[in-house]
């Protein structure tokens, strides 16, 4: 089997690279990749390296994340979340292939207190939001065989996320402020490069006490508005792919062990 996968530098990526190397001939493309073009800001070059390449399965970890600065460049952020999933989605029918491809709880408006499901109405508040639901709604209707995992709160210890944000933080400041009016639950990356493998194998040093105080999401003003909610229900991903998902504690204790 041969399997393309694209955005392999990023957080889930770098995990898909160990995760998918066993299954299959892997060829995995980052933006500035040179045999092949793996820049989502040039579809119809993306589009040219599939055909190319003729895999089986695409994995696509590659998308435009800054929340904040798709607030003020949101042609580019459609161009690599919405109009380039939608040329593999074209590619990857053409080639009778999967296409895998990982979307975000900030397709909800993240009310209410229960975790989203997948049928739940998207209503995102923000560009990033927006653009990521388009790019769903481009491969649900571009290509027969697709996966589309939504995922929120990822973290690794490589890339930049919350947990590394936190650690940082708490080696420079005695007082930390953090929101406490958004919920969700930490995603590990290898996590999720584990699912996904498994669900197409079958279609003290310097611990301080701190003192951390809780804060309104409002403390810290952003150009993008944020859900509250961001849980996301994983019964129907269980159930489908017979998996058992480990507390999201689990992921974040070994994240911890590995990094500090
Ligand atoms: N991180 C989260 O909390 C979160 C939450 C919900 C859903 N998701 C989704 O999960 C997936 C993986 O996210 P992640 O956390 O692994 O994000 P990430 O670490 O930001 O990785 C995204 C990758 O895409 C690359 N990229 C950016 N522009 C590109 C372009 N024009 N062409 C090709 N590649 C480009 C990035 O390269 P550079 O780093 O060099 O720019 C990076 O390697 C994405 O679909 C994301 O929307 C993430």
């Amino acid at each position: 089997m041969k399997i393309l996968l694209l955005g392999k530098g990023g957080q889930v990526g770098w995990e898909l690279q160990r995760s998918l190397a066993s299954l299959g001939q892997l060829v995995a493309l980052d933006w500035d990749s040179t045999d092949f073009c793996g820049d989502f800001s040039q579809p119809e070059a993306l589009a040219e390296a599939v055909r190319r390449i003729a895999p089986q399965v695409i994995v696509n970890a590659a998308a435009h994340t800054a929340v904040d600065r798709a607030e003020s460049e949101p042609d580019r952020a459609h161009l690599i979340n919405a109009t380039a999933p939608g040329v593999l989605a074209r590619e990857a029918q053409a080639l009778g292939a999967w296409l895998v491809h990982y979307s975000t709880d900030y397709v909800f408006d993240g009310s209410g207190s229960r975790p989203w499901r997948e049928g739940d109405e998207p209503a995102p508040l923000n560009v990033y939001g927006r653009t990521k639901l388009d790019g769903e709604r481009a491969i649900a209707s571009g290509c027969d065989r697709h996966l589309i995992f939504r995922t929120s709160w990822v973290y690794a210890a490589r890339g930049s996320n919350f947990a590394k944000t936190m650690l940082r933080l708490a080696g420079e400041r005695e007082q930390l402020q953090v929101i406490d009016d958004q919920i969700g639950a930490p995603t590990g990356a290898d996590l999720l490069a584990d699912v996904t493998a498994l669900a197409f194998c079958k279609p003290e040093g310097n611990w301080r006490v701190r003192d951390i105080q809780p804060v309104a999401s409002s403390a810290f003003p952003a150009a993008a508005r944020r859900p509250h909610n961001s849980r996301l229900d994983t019964a129907k991903l269980q159930e489908a792919f017979g998996l058992s998902l480990p507390p999201w504690q689990h992921g974040v204790d070994r994240m911890l062990a590995e990094i500090l």
